[in-house]
């Protein structure tokens, strides 16, 4: 907020002020008020987040209550729309009431770093995809993850990031996976939620988005989605039920699509009676961007805040409502009461954020050693891996622009790169349809990596000219991409533009060939078979190529984790085509960012709960590599689970057998009693175990009740089944070679 604007309302002598002022000047003087609390009670930080939201609620006027429950518009986001003075050029923007010392919320999209940087001239770090973060299976790691969001989105002025994305991956091709944390709703929801954590800690407010069900982008806006009760309480809303459990977030974003034939953002079962009153979420509801649709039935249920505000349904039909009685003002206050103690609790009017300079070195530390957790070793056959950076050889890199850069991922969660697209550089901010590289370039630290060694580049535009390379070299590695982004979904599994070609003709030239995978969410690998190496990066983020480096050439021994189940073909999946993909529109097959024009269509989820490696084993389909399945350089053991049943705790043994240090996940699935009905087992617990080589660890893990439980419908609420529960450990969901029985009395 800026300092003059702070004073607007108060009286000067109610207040002492404290300037910090890094660089002066009116306009970037930044002021650290000191309130006259006997004005202004609500300003004790000794009192609770909602004690001090009550105290100013009860001084706030109608009008006042209006201004804080919508945004004032698209803004920055669409060209030629009003920009309002005090906004920060993030995605949303809501007037604070500066009489009342409440500040503005300026809100970034920050699904992967700080979106729309360059428009301001600032800079933000791209981190790896949360998908890929999410193969670390490091609670800890995506914890950094959220505070590197957190701390650069103080730096940029913002006091609210929109990110944290946690629909589970029920559709692979679903162009916004790589802006989630997998097909598990354990592992999406703890993930989820300690990034989240990560981002509060730095005093900015947090969100979880996009409730509920928004697992694809076809016909997003359109899509009414049938899945029962029992299901998505199992599932997609177990997934959101642990991650704000963890994170406490400040808002929760509720999305586009239709739940069961209402929108999500006017859907009272999803809202008021799961959301708030199961989950005893305290935040706010937002609404994600014009996925309002009504003012009274919104309103009440569940709604609280209309971004980004345009179409007017809580400005002033929603005054008029409360005026008429449609809308009571104690719902109102709700609203009101949810946004301002969500502002206390999460510390942006004691500390409100402060500009300075991004620090681009430490960003990118960070986002290195999280990339280095989450590459994933899918093949390494006659351990072609690690290479060795003494030797004097021949390396031909193919594809992907790998001479330049990494890809990121594209729509909302875009960062701008800094100095520009790396394969097109140009100053200014990044085109919505453009895939962007980052300046992190594999071929530059590969060659640093091995001095010795010839390594050159070619585009593998001609497969030809690539396959001679490749013949002429000891080793080719070749890049493919899948470039994905919110509006629209890949239409196949199959990596776009030929890239399998290209591989198959690399591999038919020479034998040592390595593939690398810069993909959003899962592919299918024709030459799986052929080829000697595949490593899957992700998006890597802006340390992805140094990260790759050190993977490739052992300095990093590989560590993650598939969080997606990678089918061997479409027809594996639950639905072979993307829903509603097929449908036709004034000529041209949707699913290319045409969801606005998709006639509306039900879209019933059959799988049931039964999602990714569930549904794979439930009908006894082989993928190609499995949820929980990683490499590593070195190889491990397990032995010895027993189960305490009155502790319930799972206990084992993990050895390091091979000749390095490593990391394993460890693994812990429950299969529950027949009671349940179902014929899968749930992920339950992990723990990432490092290892010298020879050396044993003994790990406990827990099995949270609730992870064990069903949803029983008929007493809308989760039940412990009593029976025997088949305990299983081991290093993916379909190698688990320890097996005990947890009993549950009745
Ligand atoms: C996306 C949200 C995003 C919002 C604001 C919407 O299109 O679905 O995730 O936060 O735009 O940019």
């Amino acid at each position: 907020m800026e300092f003059s604007t702070l004073f607007k309302g108060l009286a000067v002598s109610s207040l002492s002020v404290v300037l910090t002022m890094a660089t002066f000047g009116p306009r970037r003087a930044q002021a650290q008020i000191q309130p006259d609390t006997t004005q202004m009670p609500w300003m004790n930080k000794a009192l609770s987040a909602d004690q001090r939201a009550d105290m100013v609620l009860g001084r706030m006027t109608l009008d006042e209550k209006i201004q804080l429950v919508h945004g004032t518009g698209w803004g920055v986001l669409r060209k030629g729309d009003p920009v309002p003075a005090r906004s920060n050029f993030g995605a949303g923007f809501v007037p604070g009431i500066d009489r009342l010392h409440i500040p503005d919320i300026n809100m970034a999209d920050s699904a992967v770093g700080i979106r729309m940087a360059a428009l301001q001239s600032r800079y933000a770090t791209l981190l790896p995809s949360t998908l890929g973060a999410a193969s670390s299976w490091n609670p800890d790691a995506a914890f950094l993850y959220g505070s590197v969001i957190g701390r650069e989105a103080r730096a940029q002025g913002f006091n609210m990031s929109i990110g944290g994305g946690v629909d589970i991956t029920r559709e692979p091709r679903n162009g916004r996976n790589f802006e989630y944390a997998g097909e598990d709703p354990v592992l999406a929801g703890t993930m989820t939620g300690e990034l989240e954590r990560g981002v509060k800690s730095e005093h900015v407010m947090s969100d979880i988005k996009h409730y509920a069900l928004n697992d694809q982008e076809t016909g997003r806006t359109v899509v009414n989605v049938l899945l029962d009760k029992r299901s998505m309480r199992e599932s997609d809303l177990l997934a959101f039920e642990i991650a704000i459990g963890i994170a406490k977030p400040s808002a929760v974003m509720c999305s586009y699509n239709l739940v069961d034939g209402d929108h999500a953002c006017e859907n009272d079962y999803l809202l008021n009676q799961v959301l708030k009153k199961d989950f005893k979420f305290k935040g706010w509801v937002i609404s994600d961007w014009s996925a309002t649709h009504s003012t009274v039935k919104a309103a009440l249920n569940g709604l609280d805040q209309d971004m980004p505000g345009d179409d007017n349904y809580f400005s002033a039909p929603l005054k008029k409502a409360v005026e008429d009685g449609q809308v009571p003002m104690a719902r109102l206050n709700d609203m009101v009461h949810r946004i301002l103690r969500s502002m206390f609790d999460a510390g942006v009017v004691d500390d409100p954020p402060v500009r300075s300079v991004v620090n681009p070195f430490r960003g990118r530390d960070d986002a290195q050693h999280i990339a280095e957790e989450s590459i994933v070793l899918l093949k390494n056959s006659g351990n072609v891996l690690p290479l060795k950076a003494s030797a004097s050889t021949s390396i031909a890199l193919i594809g992907s622009h790998a001479d330049v850069g990494v890809l990121s991922g594209g729509g909302s969660a875009q960062v701008d790169a800094p100095g520009g697209n790396a394969i097109d550089p140009k100053p200014g901010p990044s085109i919505w349809g453009q895939p962007v590289y980052f300046p992190s370039s594999p071929l530059r630290y590969i060659q640093a990596k091995s001095p010795r060694s010839h390594v050159q580049y070619i585009d593998g535009k001609d497969n030809a000219a690539a396959a001679k390379l490749a013949k002429e070299s000891s080793l080719a590695i070749v890049f493919v991409n899948q470039w994905m982004s919110e509006g629209r979904d890949a239409p196949t599994l199959s990596l776009p533009n030929n890239q399998d070609a290209l591989v198959n003709a690399v591999a038919a030239a020479n034998p040592n060939t390595i593939v690398v995978l810069e993909t959003g969410g899962p592919v299918t690998m024709p030459w799986a078979d052929h080829v000697k190496g595949i490593v899957e990066m992700w998006y890597p983020g802006i340390g992805g190529a140094q990260a790759l480096a050190n993977i490739l050439f052992g300095d990093v021994n590989p560590s993650g984790k598939l969080p997606v189940t990678f089918a061997k073909s479409d027809d594996q999946l639950p639905h072979p085509v993307v829903p509603g993909m097929d449908v036709k529109h004034g000529g041209k097959t949707v699913g290319d960012d045409q969801h606005h024009e998709v006639r509306p269509f039900d879209l019933k989820y059959t799988a049931g709960a039964a999602v990714g490696y569930k549904w794979f084993e439930s009908t006894h389909r082989q993928p190609l590599f499995p949820f929980g399945f990683g490499l590593s350089y070195t190889t491990f053991g397990y032995s010895g689970l027993k189960v305490d049943d009155a502790s319930r705790t799972a206990q084992f043994t993990v050895k390091n057998t091979g000749s390095r240090e490593g990391t394993e996940i460890a693994e812990l699935y429950v299969a529950l009693p027949s009671a349940a009905k179902e014929n899968y087992k749930r992920l339950v617990a992990w723990k990432r175990v490092k290892l010298a080589p020879g050396e044993s660890k003994t790990v406990t893990l827990p099995m949270n009740p609730l992870y064990l439980s069903i949803f029983d419908t008929a007493k809308d609420a989760w039940k412990l089944l009593p029976g025997d529960y088949k305990v299983m450990a081991g290093a993916s969901s379909s190698d688990t070679p320890l097996n005990n029985t947890l009993h549950i009395k009745p």
